[in-house]
């Protein structure tokens, strides 16, 4: 038996976030310490409420805290969320039940921060938004970087088009300043980035399976999961001519830091590019024979989808 990772999710919560938790949530092989939130898919305060009703959701065997984080990029004007893609409350206009319990008073960068002095070396950060919130505990206090185990990043594209500009991926986007900082600061990264992320797919298909072969017990979560993900497919058939289907960015991030041997990393010199209008959060790879340029973290290339996606929902049989 593999030990049990301790991990804290740190969570824009849309709807693949929300299934990302709900796995993790129902993992043996994962601890989820705590959740802590941030802008993006939508307003930190919604995406706090749906992390909230998502853990009720889950009906989790143990406590989950949560705690609020930041509700702007660090130097960047705050912009838009992503109603188009993630419903106007982020989970696909999916309705559940109020959460049972409230957020913590305690910020996401000091919970980090005492997390990882606590658990002393243990900590998994696996983040699945924007990176302000490892930025600001950074800032706080850069020893940081030698008290978290790894850091596994929903972010980035190294080898694929973008997913809001023709070169960078959403959460980079998002705050380009907060993960240039959180990319160059010596954490030990594995960047799990659209190279994989859009070959890992979950397909209607596979939530007919679900509904027919669900545990008694997850038949709410599958019933969620059916409404959310219509609405995260019907987007996918928009921007990329999905049928009946949608990439698993951070349930994919998530199965990784579990089992890392589901995807495959390559050691890579990345830079995160915040000067120019038209590049501004391309995660720049040094791809050169003699690379000089950036700080070396993990990149994810590639990818064994099949195991992954059937992880996933084998959490809920
Ligand atoms: C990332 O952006 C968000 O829309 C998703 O939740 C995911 O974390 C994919 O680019
Ligand atoms: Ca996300």
């Amino acid at each position: 038996m593999t030990q049990v990772r301790k991990v804290i999710i740190d969570a824009d919560t849309g709807i693949d976030d929300a299934l990302a938790i709900l796995y993790a949530l129902k993992s043996p092989a994962l601890r989820v310490e705590g959740i802590t939130t941030v802008f993006g898919n939508v307003d930190v305060h919604q995406a706090t409420e749906n992390t909230l009703r998502i853990i009720r959701l889950a009906n989790a065997p143990y406590e989950v805290p949560v705690a609020i984080g930041a509700d702007r990029p660090l130097k960047r004007p705050p912009t838009g969320f992503s109603a188009h893609v993630h419903g106007h409350n982020g989970i696909g206009d999916a309705e559940l039940p109020a959460a049972s319990q409230q957020a913590l008073t305690e910020r996401a960068d000091d919970f980090i921060l005492r997390k990882a002095e606590e658990l002393d070396g243990e900590l998994f950060l696996v983040t699945l938004g924007r990176l302000t919130n490892v930025a600001h505990a950074l800032a706080k206090d850069p020893s940081l970087t030698r008290k978290i185990k790894q850091v596994y990043v929903m972010g980035g594209a190294v080898q694929v088009a973008g997913n809001v500009t023709p070169v960078a991926e959403a959460n980079i986007w998002g705050d380009p300043e907060a993960a240039d900082i959180v990319f160059a600061s010596g954490l030990d990264i594995v960047m799990v980035g659209l190279d994989v992320t859009m070959k890992t797919n979950l397909s209607m298909a596979h939530l007919d399976f679900l509904q027919r072969r669900c545990r008694p017990e997850n038949r709410e979560i599958v019933d969620f999961l059916r409404t959310s993900m219509a609405y995260y497919f019907e987007f996918y058939r928009q921007a990329n001519h999905f049928v009946d289907a949608a990439p698993m960015h951070d349930p994919l991030t998530v199965l990784a830091a579990e089992e890392p041997g589901l995807v495959t990393n390559r050691t890579m010199r990345v830079t995160v590019e915040c000067e120019s209008a038209l590049c501004a959060g391309m995660t720049v790879a040094d791809l050169r024979p003699s690379p000089s340029v950036g700080t070396p973290v993990q990149v994810s290339i590639d990818v064994d989808a099949e195991t992954a996606v059937g992880k996933l929902l084998s959490a809920f049989i």
